[in-house]
């Protein structure tokens, strides 16, 4: 057996230790689930052995779920969406999907007690595992957790987990969980009863064997005939109120967005209502439907395979050695450099700090200490830790310490003799390899880098507000950017644990030129007279996190105001003005500047509570449109996405972005872009290009020239191209 370390001891405990052969974590691959099955064929029918204990042999967890690349054969990462015989893939993926619950079921009725030690994370499939064991201990370590986050990446659990918690935890907790993929700390995986105890890590094991030896129980309790569902079952009558409650709120939150999540609903109701052999086989049913969702393939594919190449620096030039960081200096401490400051600290780095006075800088580093303070307060970091990235702060006005960086960033006002002016002042202290970045939102990298003596190691490292949380950051080439620099900036990028990706040099770049369409599209239906409800209702109703208008509250209509008037100014003769801009510069002028001073579209009670739209609103553009029925709630919905997604395939024409997995897990990352869709290209992928080149057609038609698809899609629908296919590429600059 080679992914298992098994041992009888003395007591006659079979001691399985989890050790997936040539993974640095435990994921069950097929060789795995058959050595589980020899196990469990093991305690069936060896006389010696009087239990089973289940435990990982690998330092960094118990087990982190299926091997998702080895079961799904690398169909989604290569592009391949459309199969040619549904009907043979949907009998081979429930074949496939329902292994894993033949397995854990023969484990679960092997005749002998069977506890899981559970000495490190378990996730998906690992908590699956445990949750098919008749007793759980967990580890009290600082990284561990349980948990079924299967509906993050278009699936919902199936080895057995929609069946097994519900009748463990009740239906409306495990529904809850579920739903939104909440993982356990160890208290609280114990006081929700998904574990039984909680020890130091070193007892989990001793642990286990101590219940098997004392109380040892062979049956599952859904095996028992007293068995009751906690909470009652779908005919009961406070469990039928789970699932109509339930399936109201799932609509609330998810729009039926989300196949995996309706699927789950499904399988929960109708599995609750049968013995847990047949209740794991609709599961199993319920789940590799699923799986062949255009949804799920396009999610699975981006969250996950995707997330991970692009996560790990899939756009970086191979060749240049990695780049170790000792010290970062930080241009500007205003909220983009001092949220820099923090990242970059964070991960170990010494950090300058610099603005123009002592006062200045200091109130950055302020800022950090608040964060720093917060972290502490939610038990996410020791004083001692937060005390020592604190000190890798210095806080000066002084450019002299700028001598022996690796790399500025600089973050001061968008302005570009300001920035030129401090790029001359830093680089007169810089070593001559070191990288120069810039966090402009607007100004062309290749213009700013002007003002550079080495315009080679001059770079755009675009982060997104808030810093600390967005993992999104736009890597931007300029002309004479060289390979070197580009490895070494995403070299840091990935030291702080955020994710790179690769842009060429166009106004707005990548994200902010796909985002602000959405935006602009919103101020399109105002002006026509829809009903700003059904404008920010309809775009929540796409997956975008907010709708049109309650987005440029929270972006503050100031800032948009004044990239309108640049845009406008930088576009000339050639910029078509957005009807509504005029009125949102009015707002302005009035004071009313977005979330940020309480008025906006909305005005936001200043002692919290829900905003309620700005009764001004109608003045400037008379409603006439009050109510849409679902064909023009469609339609709006459409227009909000598609005109985002025209405008990604338009950054494809110009080769702003060049790889498909790069613009997807971007537009997720970076502005919230329907993680249904699996991202912005995704989503013309599904559609399908053809179709979608005919959509735009008839938009333009409808709503004019900003609908209009460009030569690249025209080109690639008579060709029956997709982006994937076209695009595609394991290794960008090895290809
Ligand atoms: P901010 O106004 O909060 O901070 C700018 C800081 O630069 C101020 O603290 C100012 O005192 C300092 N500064 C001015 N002249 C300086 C000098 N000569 N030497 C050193 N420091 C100087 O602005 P924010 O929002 O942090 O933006 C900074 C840059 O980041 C801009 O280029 C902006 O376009 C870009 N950006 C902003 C985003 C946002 O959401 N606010 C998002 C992404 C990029």
């Amino acid at each position: 057996m080679d992914n298992f370390k098994v041992e009888l001891d003395s007591d006659g405990i079979l001691v399985c230790a989890f050790d997936t052969v040539g993974k640095t974590m435990n994921t069950f691959t097929k060789a795995a689930l058959d050595d589980l099955m020899a196990i469990a064929e093991r305690a069936k029918t060896d006389a010696a052995v009087k239990g089973v204990v289940i435990t990982s042999a690998k330092s960094n967890g118990f087990c982190a779920g299926a091997d998702l690349e080895e079961m799904l054969g690398g169909a989604w990462e290569s592009g391949t969406l459309d199969k040619t015989d549904p009907e043979a893939e949907l009998k081979g993926a429930f074949a496939a999907a329902f292994e894993m619950n033949r397995v854990y079921r023969a484990l679960e009725t092997c005749g002998k007690p069977v506890a899981a030690a559970i000495n490190g994370l378990a996730l998906g499939g690992g908590t699956e595992l445990v949750l098919a064991c008749h007793y759980r201990v967990l580890s009290d370590g600082p990284k561990v957790q349980m948990g079924l986050p299967e509906v993050k990446i278009g699936l919902f659990p199936g080895g057995g987990g929609s069946q097994r918690l519900p009748r463990l935890i009740g239906a409306q907790a495990a529904l809850m969980a579920m739903s939104d993929g909440k993982s356990f700390k160890p208290k609280e995986a114990l006081a929700a009863g998904i574990v039984h105890e909680v020890v130091a890590d070193d007892q989990v094991v001793e642990a286990a064997k101590t219940w098997i030896k004392t109380k040892g129980d062979p049956v599952a309790l859904w095996d028992k005939k007293e068995f009751k569902i906690p909470g009652g079952g779908p005919y009961h009558p406070a469990g039928a109120q789970v699932f109509m409650m339930g399936n109201a709120l799932l609509r609330k939150q998810s729009f039926g967005n989300y196949p995996a999540v309706i699927n789950l609903m499904h399988a929960v109701y109708e599995g609750l209502q049968l013995p847990i052999d047949s209740a794991l086989k609709v599961e199993t049913r319920y789940f590799a439907k699923t799986l062949m969702t255009p949804q799920a393939k396009a999610m699975i594919r981006t969250l996950f395979f995707s997330m991970q190449a692009v996560g790990k620096g899939s756009g970086r030039p191979s060749g240049v050695p990695k780049t170790e960081f000792t010290q970062v200096a930080v241009l500007g401490a205003g909220m983009m450099g001092a949220g820099i400051a923090y990242v970059t600290a964070m991960s170990g780095i010494k950090v300058v700090l610099i603005d123009r006075d002592q006062a200045a800088a200091d109130k950055g580093k302020s800022h950090c200490e608040g964060l720093l303070k917060k972290a502490v307060s939610r038990g996410k970091m020791t004083e001692d830790k937060a005390k020592g990235v604190l000190d890798l702060i210095t806080a000066t006005p002084d450019y002299g310490l700028i001598k022996g960086s690796d790399l500025v960033v600089e973050a001061v006002f968008e302005n570009t003799e300001l920035k030129a002016g401090v790029t001359k002042l830093a680089e007169a202290e810089l070593a001559p390899d070191a990288v120069f970045g810039s966090n402009t939102s607007t100004i062309p990298i290749s213009l700013l880098a002007k003002a550079s003596v080495r315009p080679e190691n001059y770079i755009g490292i675009h982060f997104f507000s808030p810093v600390d949380k967005m993992m999104l950051v736009e890597i931007i080439m300029g002309e004479k950017t060289s390979d070197a620099t580009l490895a070494r900036a995403i070299d840091y990028v990935l030291k702080i644990k955020k994710t790179p990706i690769v842009v060429n040099d166009e106004r707005f770049f990548f994200a902010n030129r796909c985002f602000i369409p959405f935006t602009a599209e919103g101020l399109h239906m105002w002006a026509e007279g829809i009903a700003p409800t059904i404008i920010d209702n309809v775009g929540r109703a796409t997956g975008m996190p907010r709708g049109p208008l309650e987005m440029m509250d929270d972006v503050a209509l100031d800032l948009l105001v004044k990239i309108t008037s640049e845009t406008a100014k930088a576009e000339g003769a050639n910029y078509i003005p957005i009807p509504g801009e005029g009125e949102v510069a009015k707002m302005v002028a009035d004071g009313r500047l977005g979330r940020k001073n309480g008025k906006g579209f909305y005005d936001y009670p200043e002692a919290g509570g829900n905003k309620s739209l700005w009764s001004g609103t109608k003045d400037m553009f008379p409603v006439t449109m009050a109510e849409a029925d679902p064909k023009q709630a469609e339609e709006l919905k459409k227009r909000l996405l598609y005109i985002q997604a025209v405008t990604a395939a338009r950054c494809f024409e110009e080769g702003v972005i060049t790889d498909p997995r790069e613009a997807d897990v971007g537009s997720i990352l970076g502005w919230g872009f329907a993680p249904w869709s699996g991202g912005i290209i995704s989503l013309i992928d599904s559609i399908g290009v053809a179709s979608f080149v005919a959509e735009l057609d008839r938009m333009t038609g409808l709503y004019g020239d900003r609908f209009a698809p460009p030569q690249l899609l025209r080109d690639m629908a008579a060709k029956g191209e997709t982006f994937y296919g076209r695009f595609g590429k394991a290794d960008k600059k090895a290809a």
